[in-house]
C-alpha cells in the first residue's frame, strides 16, 4: 500500500470508503484520535483550523504529529483545515503540513478560483507531495451546538458544472462540496444530504476524491450511502468537542477537588477515542494499513 496521501485518497475513492479527518487543538484529543487509528489500523487526517493552529502553533502541531507518526509507524497526515488567507496557508505549508484545505468558499466563484490557484501553485512549489483541497458551495454553521435549525439554500450547494471548471483551473487534488452538510450539530436535527446532487458531482469529476465537511450530526445512513459516490474524506469536529467537554464536566462534577490533569482528562480522552472509533467503522476505514 502506498503511503502517499494522494494515493491513499484515490484508493479510498475507488474502494468506497473514506479517510476520517478529526480536529484537535491540544494533545489529549490528538492522543485519543491516534490511539483509535492505531487500534483499528486506519490511515487518518488530523487537522487544525486557523483557530486551532493559532492555539497550538503550526510548527508545534507539525512536530507533535511527526513524532507520533514516526514512533508508531502510522500513516497520520496533518491538514491545515479551513485556511482562508494566503498568509495562513503559507504558514502551514512552510511549517511542513502534509495537506492544506483552501477555504475561499465565501468568495465569488471567480475569486475563489483565483486565490485557490495561487495557493495550489505555492504549495506544489514547496512540496510536490502535498495534497491540496479546494471547495465550492457555501457551508453554513460553525463547529458547535446550534439551538436553531439551519436551513440550506439551493444556491449553497455545489454545482457539478462549476466543479469541473474549478478542478481544471485550480489543479486541486481533492474537492470539498456542499450537498446539505453544515458545520456543527443542530439540536433540531441536521439537514439530510442530497445524495442525488452528490451523484451528479461525482459523475462530473469521477477522478477527484470528494471531501465532506460538517460530518457531525449527519445520519449514519446518509454517510454510508455517500461512500460509493466518491466521498473519500469526512471531517468531524463538533462530536469530538462535545464528547471531550461532556466527559470533563462530568468528571469535575464527580471529583471537584481533582487537580491532576492526567487524571481529570482521562475520561475525555476515552470519550473522544470512542467517537473516533465509531466514525472510522462507519467510514469503512478499518484494517486498511
Ligand atoms: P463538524 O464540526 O460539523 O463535525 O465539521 C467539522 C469540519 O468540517 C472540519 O473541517
Amino acid at each position: 500500500m502506498s503511503n502517499k496521501l494522494k494515493d491513499l485518497l484515490i484508493q479510498a475513492k475507488d474502494g468506497d470508503y473514506a479517510l476520517g479527518h478529526f480536529n484537535f487543538s491540544e494533545v489529549t484529543a490528538l492522543k485519543a484520535i491516534i490511539a483509535a487509528c492505531e487500534s483499528l489500523r486506519s490511515p487518518v487526517f488530523v487537522g487544525t483550523s486557523e483557530g486551532e493552529a493559532g492555539f497550538l502553533g503550526h510548527t508545534r502541531a507539525v512536530g507533535l504529529v511527526a513524532k507520533w507518526k514516526d514512533d508508531l509507524d502510522l500513516p497520520i497526515y496533518l491538514n491545515a483545515d479551513h485556511h482562508k488567507t494566503l498568509e495562513s496557508a503559507k504558514a502551514a505549508i512552510d511549517a511542513g503540513y502534509d495537506s492544506v484545505q483552501i477555504d475561499e468558499m465565501a468568495l465569488s466563484f471567480e475569486e475563489n478560483i483565483k486565490l485557490s490557484k495561487q495557493i495550489v501553485d505555492y504549495a506544489k512549489e514547496k512540496n510536490p507531495d502535498i495534497s491540496v483541497e479546494g471547495g465550492i458551495g457555501y457551508i453554513r454553521g460553525s463547529s458547535d451546538l446550534h439551538k436553531e435549525r439551519i436551513e440550506i439554500k439551493p444556491e449553497d450547494m455545489t454545482s457539478p458544472e462549476e466543479a469541473v471548471r474549478f478542478v481544471k483551473e485550480t489543479g486541486v487534488d481533492r474537492l470539498a462540496i456542499v450537498i446539505g452538510n453544515i458545520h456543527g450539530i443542530s439540536l433540531k436535527g441536521n439537514p439530510k444530504l442530497n445524495l442525488e446532487r452528490l451523484k451528479e458531482i461525482h459523475e462530473a469529476v469521477p477522478g477527484v476524491p470528494l471531501t465532506l465537511h460538517g460530518g457531525s450530526g449527519i445520519s449514519d445512513e446518509d454517510i454510508a450511502a455517500s461512500l460509493s459516490l466518491g466521498m473519500s474524506n469526512i471531517h468531524v469536529n463538533t462530536e469530538l468537542r462535545v464528547a471531550f467537554h461532556d466527559a470533563l464536566v462530568g468528571t469535575l462534577k464527580r471529583d471537584p477537588d481533582q487537580t491532576t490533569p492526567y487524571k481529570f482528562l482521562g475520561p475525555s480522552l476515552d470519550a473522544v477515542r470512542r467517537v473516533v472509533e465509531k466514525k472510522l467503522r462507519l467510514f469503512g476505514a478499518v484494517d486498511i494499513i
